[in-house]
């Protein structure tokens, strides 16, 4: 006796191969074409759950990048181990690896089922290969009825094949793109250290032109400095490898701690700060590192974009369950048909270049770290008269 789905199932099957297949070559938002392999791997499979895990060689871990039943804020501190693990097994294998009863299995990871409150019975988990390397693992867990067949295996095969290489295609587009960016930002500082190189070559040349010239060599090498480090930063906060540690803490610390990396420039700029911080503040559960690393760049484009003897504030306040933190300048303001192009990656302002150095990336990368804690960045702004950073984060993730 068949069921009456069996005879469905193969065609359903290969209909969402194809559509896959097809949208492969053609998208480059990986999140949501890994999020359509995985809703297809346990629909397909008939299983309770499916995720991706992509494994990290350097923290022999593998950690969750797209799950069917998992809410972003738990899947971001979700990994487990390659040894002790049937994922990890998996890909140590390079091979598939079915289990009709996973938790009685020395090799299972049991410590995950307590943190999303699913206790694995079936599982099957399939290597992703790409250039012959495994880059990571796809598995369906808990079959609805019954155990999982040989054709489970291999449409999660045909799956994860499909998303080894979305990913590849990803990694290698990403790094190309920003390769080509990354060439073209160093190319001018690079020319300005060339060119004060060859002027201290000159025996001729006053003490004052000396000084410019190793002025021009220090301003330009600490800007190629700071860019390699937006540059890493971005690029693992794109490919995903970024990895969010949250803890407890206080903000007017972190503030003070911020607001003293630029106290030279602050002065040197004849700039006063005033900052507003209730005692009683809530401390704030997020990544003190990365919400550190938007605060930097929000104070220095107060202090870049401001006029001299100007001032800057920064505030803190609790709204409705969510922490604000504003950072206002009294400076050059914004014109409203730049706002809405602020946070897109490498865009300034028009004239940017003759105030400050800069790659155009800060804001963007603080509005995907806001955004990876769920919450939002505003500007408001005055030409003329100065211009407002509001940072909303949710106090309790
Ligand atoms: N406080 C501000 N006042 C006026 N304009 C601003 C202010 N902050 C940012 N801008 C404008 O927005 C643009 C983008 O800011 P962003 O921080 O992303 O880049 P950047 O400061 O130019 O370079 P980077 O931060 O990568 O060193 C700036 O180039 C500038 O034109
Ligand atoms: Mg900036």
């Amino acid at each position: 006796m068949m069921t009456p789905s069996v005879p469905q199932l193969p065609l359903e099957a290969y209909r969402r191969l194809l559509d896959i297949a097809r949208d492969l070559a053609a998208t480059l938002d990986l999140e949501s074409l890994l999020h359509r392999i995985v809703t297809a791997a346990a629909e397909l499979s008939d299983a309770e759950a499916a995720s991706i895990l992509l494994y990290d060689p350097q923290r022999k871990i593998l950690h969750f990048q797209t799950a069917t039943n998992l809410s972003g804020a738990l899947q971001e501190t979700m990994q487990v181990p390659l040894e002790g693990s049937l994922a990890g097994l998996a890909l140590r294998r390079r091979r598939p690896v079915r289990r009709q009863h996973a938790h009685t299995d020395p090799d299972h990871y049991g410590h995950l089922d307590k943190l999303t409150h699913i206790a694995t019975e079936s599982l099957i988990a399939v290597p992703l290969i790409a250039n012959g390397e495994p880059i990571g693992v796809l598995e369906a867990v808990n079959k609805r009825s019954g155990a999982f067949s040989d054709a489970d295996e291999e449409i999660l095969t045909v799956l994860g094949a499909q998303a080894a290489v979305a990913i590849q295609n990803a990694r290698l587009f990403l790094q190309a793109d920003l390769i080509a960016e990354l060439v073209h930002e160093v190319r001018t500082p690079l020319g300005a250290i060339l060119a004060a190189t060859q002027l201290l070559r000159f025996p001729q040349i006053s003490e004052a032109q000396r000084r410019q010239a190793i002025d021009a060599i220090e301003r330009e090498a600490r800007y190629l400095n700071e860019l390699t480090t937006t540059f890493l930063d971005l690029a693992a906060l794109e490919s995903g490898r970024a990895r969010f540690h949250r803890e407890r803490f206080a903000v007017a610390p972190l503030v003070d701690e911020v607001l003293q990396l630029f106290a030279a420039e602050i002065e040197a700029a004849g700039l006063t700060v005033e900052t507003a911080i209730p005692h009683d503040l809530p401390p704030l559960e997020a990544d003190r590192g990365k919400i550190k690393q938007v605060l930097i760049n929000l104070v220095s484009n107060a202090i870049k974009y401001n006029r001299p003897g100007g001032k800057i504030r920064v505030a803190a306040y609790r709204e409705n369950g969510h922490l604000v933190v504003t950072v206002s300048d009294t400076g050059v303001g914004i014109a409203p048909e730049h706002l809405k192009h602020l946070f897109e990656k490498f865009y300034r302002v028009p004239g940017s270049a003759q105030r400050a150095t800069g790659s155009g990336l800060g804001l963007y990368i603080c509005k995907r770290i806001v955004e990876a804690h769920h919450g939002h960045i505003r500007v408001h702004s005055k030409p003329g008269e100065g211009t407002t950073f509001i940072v909303d984060l949710p106090l309790t993730p």
